[in-house]
């Protein structure tokens, strides 16, 4: 319904006789038609990409649920911090990171150039590590196979040929291999989402909405574990013992401060326009 609402269209109520990807698929783009059936290849590939994205342990969306429904707060709350956790571009996040990455790379002989940048720390390679799967992501191999299939109806999506050789240079580079790191569910999830044609800044709702099963049933065991109590992780704390306070004009504003200057807080349309106590050098931005 949001997706509706965003294209400025009427919802569409479900329909009992489908199933639920491709009533997921049909409420999302019926217009007016009679008897609208999705192409069954892709709610088969739905079918597939939502239940190896359900659950994965205590990953850090699923922590999150734990922990927030540890408080007894109710589950659309609890959803509501996982669903933050999980929009990460370290988590979540990723399958629209790794998108925007592939169409930043652009094409495969800029491939080299970015790997570099990536081992000078400069970039991250989205798509690429994970926690536990210190070894090829087994949801990796299998959305991978999906994404041809999808191909297959929607189109080649051109960008998969940059991820191929990414992944093709990376596995044999030592940079990557001494560090462990392989696709990961995260690294072909959104070509497929982007050949079907879903708006890339939605990747990350195509992750939660089944992964949310997996939110619903950690809550659900958590309240159901009689030794459950309220998530309070103790610290060690080490800084120092005893700061006396300095007014805020004498403070020093310390080195490793996190650059909060806000660059351009004017839009391009304010700079070229007109206002009292304009600065004259404004406009020549
Ligand atoms: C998901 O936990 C789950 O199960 C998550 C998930 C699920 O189903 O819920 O599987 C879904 O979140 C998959 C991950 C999606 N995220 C990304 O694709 C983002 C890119 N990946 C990384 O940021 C990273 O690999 C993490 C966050 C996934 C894992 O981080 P870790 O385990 O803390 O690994 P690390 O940071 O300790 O890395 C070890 C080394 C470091 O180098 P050194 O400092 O030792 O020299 O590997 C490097 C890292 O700098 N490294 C990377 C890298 N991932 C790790 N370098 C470049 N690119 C990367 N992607």
């Amino acid at each position: 319904m949001a997706y509706r609402h965003r294209i400025g269209r009427r919802y569409n109520p479900p329909q009992n006789e489908l199933s639920y990807t491709e009533n997921f698929l049909y409420m999302l783009d019926r217009l007016s038609e009679e008897n609208y059936k999705p192409n069954p290849k892709l709610s088969k590939a739905l079918d597939v990409l939502f239940i190896l994205h359900a659950d994965h342990e205590l990953n850090c969306s699923t922590a999150a649920m734990r922990h927030i429904g540890s408080s007894l707060v109710d589950p659309y709350s609890a959803v509501a911090g996982s669903a933050a956790a999980l929009y990460g571009p370290l988590h979540g996040g990723a399958n629209e990171a790794v998108l925007r990455m592939l169409e930043e790379i652009g094409s495969i002989d800029k491939v080299p150039l970015f790997l570099e940048q990536v081992k000078d720390r400069k970039r991250k390679l989205f798509g690429f590590g994970h926690r536990v799967y210190k070894n090829y992501d087994p949801r990796a191999k299998i959305i991978r196979k999906i994404a041809y299939e999808v191909f297959e109806v929607c189109g080649q999506e051109s960008l998969i040929d940059v991820a191929i050789e990414l992944e093709r240079i990376a596995l044999q580079d030592e940079y990557f291999v001494k560090r462990k790191l392989y696709p990961n569910v995260d690294f072909y999830s959104g070509l497929i989402y982007k050949a079907m044609g879903f708006p890339t800044d939605m990747f990350p709702v195509l992750f939660a909405i089944p992964r949310i099963a997996g939110w619903l049933a950690h809550w659900k065991e958590s309240l159901e574990d009689k030794e459950s109590k309220i998530c309070r992780p103790r610290q060690v704390y080490v800084g120092p013992r005893v700061r006396s306070y300095v007014p805020l004009e004498l403070r020093e504003t310390s080195d490793n401060n996190i650059n909060t200057k806000v660059e351009h807080p004017f839009s391009k349309r304010s700079l070229v326009a007109t206002f009292d106590n304009k600065d004259p050098t404004l406009s020549k931005l």
